[in-house]
């Protein structure tokens, strides 16, 4: 066997920004220990989100001078609808500027007579354009029977949810790969199930699908009868099963933006198509430009590429070895990112010093490396009556941009990180001076004990 390679070459060079530690400490205390505000050129390694931070082929930089700008009608529209009903299969496609623009225009469409919606893990932009509908959201557990696929929903409480009389569900929805269960995968099997179920009650059935492509070299290497079957043969299978989709095209769509809608009722279209008018553009362009639209419709088709995908997943893995070896303990690897458990690595820190938080503090002094908390900061750490109450797991995520770092960042990540658990107890925990309302993460200002 030989070692993992990365199935390219790099054909643009872009230099990474070097920092001292006496520098980063100054900027983080500038920012009020919130990496999330520092500026991206302090930063060495950024692994903040796998979102909008990918590279782009030399495909998809030909593909976008060739652009058609026209603003009505243009031909990149239809090479992108062309694409996406090939991957999907669905027979309406409309263009987003990103992912939240499509759930935000498709739950107000979808949503109006509703009082409920069920998921495996709503993504937070998710949950809350539900919630501002006066809808609940709420997660469905994830099947603990699986080992080798621990996005699944659990179709058990599925069905005992749907069966309740006294409720009406306006729509379940299956996010894939789980990213709220570190992006784990969710099987062809679990699907099939779950939409025979939505079928049976009469409720829709959509996927977040932002990262399906991920999702499929899971389901070719671990479910059975599927090893001889293409990635893209899985996908079409699995989008087979839904009603319809939203896709962050910023993530499985190998671009910087975008975001897709795509559906096989044509009443839904129609409402949606209206929306996105006054919300986003003309339904041919959806707040993107035609070069956007390009670069799509070709990063899809890379996206599942085989070596890409195999690639991108032992890439991950492998790194969640490398952690494991300098003393993290980690969340099964899923396909785009690695979830260190921040209480076990900063035994010293109390929950409400937000041990998460300060190993992102941590990670970006001591080596110039950007992460993002997934904790009690992100999720509440507060009960349904205001009261101070920290109730989720405090982790941190290493999200791994596409076709953007080499092993060699992620060797030297690891390397920080065992430096960190050499001197742990010296890590401090942080206290909380401005919290700013919902899904204020990116403002929060906090200092250390
Ligand atoms: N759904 C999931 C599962 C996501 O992870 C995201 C974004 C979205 C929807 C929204 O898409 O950003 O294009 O509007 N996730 C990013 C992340 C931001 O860092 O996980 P968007």
């Amino acid at each position: 066997m030989f070692s993992t390679f990365e199935p390219y070459r790099i054909k643009a060079v872009e230099p990474i920004p070097l920092t001292t530690r006496d520098n980063r400490q100054k900027y983080l205390e500038e920012v009020a220990f919130n990496p999330n505000r520092l500026k991206a050129n302090q930063v060495t390694i950024d692994f903040l989100t796998d979102s909008g931070s990918n590279a782009l082929s030399c495909k998809q930089w030909s593909a976008m001078m060739q652009a058609d700008e026209s603003y009505a009608g243009a031909d990149s529209f239809y090479t992108f609808e062309s694409t996406v009903k090939a991957i999907t299969g669905f027979p309406f496609i409309v263009p987003v500027h990103q992912g939240r623009a499509a759930e935000k225009i498709l739950f107000k469409v979808l949503l109006s007579e509703a009082e409920v919606a069920y998921s495996n893990g709503f993504f937070d932009t998710t949950r809350e354009h539900i919630l501002q509908n006066k809808i609940k959201a709420i997660n469905i557990d994830t099947e603990t029977e699986s080992r080798d696929f621990k996005g699944n929903i659990d179709c058990r409480k599925l069905e005992e949810m749907l069966s309740k009389e006294d409720q009406k569900v306006g729509v379940v929805v299956m996010t894939i790969t789980n990213g709220e269960r570190g992006g784990l995968p969710v099987s062809i099997s679990n699907i099939k199930e779950a939409s025979a179920i939505c079928r049976k009650h009469n409720v829709f059935f959509y996927a977040d699908a932002c990262r399906f492509a991920e999702n499929t070299w899971f389901v070719k290497t671990r479910e059975k009868g599927f090893m001889d079957k293409t990635p893209s043969q899985i996908a079409l299978e699995m989008f087979n099963e839904f009603d319809g989709c939203i896709i962050s095209a910023k993530k499985d769509g190998l671009c910087n933006i975008g975001g897709i809608f795509a559906t096989r009722q044509r009443e839904v279209y129609e409402k949606f198509s209206e929306e996105c008018i006054l919300a986003e553009g003309h339904i041919t362009y959806g707040g993107l430009a035609g070069r956007d639209l390009e670069a799509i419709a070709v990063g899809l088709t890379e996206a599942l590429d085989e070596h890409y995908l195999q690639h991108r997943i032992e890439m991950v893995q492998e790194f969640g070895r490398m952690l494991e070896f300098n003393g993290a303990t980690i969340l099964e690897p899923g396909g785009h990112a690695i979830f260190i458990d921040a209480e076990k690595a900063l035994s010293h820190i109390p929950r409400n010093q937000h041990p998460a938080w300060a190993l992102t503090c941590a990670l970006y002094v001591e080596g110039g490396i950007r992460a993002y908390e997934y904790g009690n900061l992100k999720f509440g750490y507060k009960d349904e009556n205001g009261k101070e109450a920290f109730l989720h797991r405090e982790l941190v995520r290493l999200a791994i941009p596409r076709r953007v770092y080499t092993m060699s960042h992620l060797k030297y990540v690891a390397e920080v990180f065992g430096k960190i658990m050499q001197n742990a107890s010296n890590v401090r925990g942080l206290t909380i001076i401005r919290f700013p309302s919902f899904l204020g993460l990116f403002e929060i200002e906090m200092k250390e004990v």
